[in-house]
């Protein structure tokens, strides 16, 4: 089974690309199925019913997310209706809206997906507990021997590089999200699980993270709380990573799929 992760879809420009690059991607590549997170998808701050219907139109078979999902209006929509395919981190507690976690099965293939959020952020999410004790709790509830593949989304590297080495030979792929920057460290690790840092972000290259640069430049240079906008038109870039995995859930390949889009 051939899975395609793809790092934040950040607002407009984001999910044009995606539009425009992931059908014939999906073709060329031989995707069976992909994996998005949305949490940037509706203007840069949570998603909508709308934008994702626009994504699975393009392609995407699910999503995850993290802090900024719950910053959209339509958050209950979208977290509450299962057929909106949209998780958020699963060590939030039970009360938070929305589930962490699902297992789809077909005819074709069983597939886990587990989202979960770090706790290092420059502002901390409310309420997440320890990541590696609910990564534990939910692979005892599921099982293993199955593709399963987890969306951290943190701040911190070496969380996500010690999750990924705490949960190999459970899990088929641990693939780091939030920070918008693709790392270039890429690999599988010992047993047999596809390791990424960050996919990165779909969004626009000329930015910070997605943000007209200019405002974060100020936001970094005075005390003045600024406005973020996020930049609309010019230069796409799409961070992805595909990875391959047998049908006991143990990767064979993995590789960065980026493009940039003049
Ligand atoms: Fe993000
Ligand atoms: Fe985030």
């Amino acid at each position: 089974m051939k899975i395609l992760l793809i790092g934040d879809i950040v607002s407009r420009l984001g999910r044009k690309t995606v539009s425009e690059l992931l059908p014939s991607l999906k073709d060329e590549l031989s995707i069976d199925f992909v994996i998005a997170n949305a949490e940037n998808l509706a203007g840069g701050r949570g998603a909508t019913v709308e934008t994702l219907d626009e994504m699975m139109q393009a392609g995407v078979d699910y999503f995850t997310s993290g802090d900024h999902i719950f910053w959209g209006e339509e958050v209950e929509e979208i977290l509450e209706d299962e057929g909106m395919r949209v998780l958020r981190p699963a060590n939030f507690p039970n009360d938070v809206l929305g589930r962490g976690c699902t297992v789809i099965e077909t005819d074709d293939y069983k597939l886990g997906i587990i989202n979960l959020i770090g706790k290092t952020f420059e502002t901390p999410p409310v309420g997440a507990t320890d990541v590696f004790r609910k990564a534990d709790e939910i692979i005892e509830d599921i099982g293993t021997g199955f593709p399963i593949v987890v969306d951290i989304h943190s701040e911190f590297t070496s969380e996500k590089v010690a999750l990924a080495y705490y949960l190999a030979g459970r899990v088929s792929m641990v693939a780091g999200t939030h920070t918008h920057v693709g790392t270039i460290d890429a690999r599988i690790l010992e047993n047999k699980t596809g390791f990424v840092t960050d996919l990165g972000m779909v969004g626009p290259y000329d930015s910070v993270i997605g943000v007209d640069k200019n405002i974060i430049i100020q936001k970094s240079k005075y005390p003045y709380p600024q406005k973020f906008e996020w930049v609309k038109t010019g230069t796409a870039v799409f961070n992805a990573v595909l990875v391959e995995v047998d049908n006991k859930g143990k990767c064979v390949q993995i590789d960065r799929v980026d493009r940039i889009i003049p």
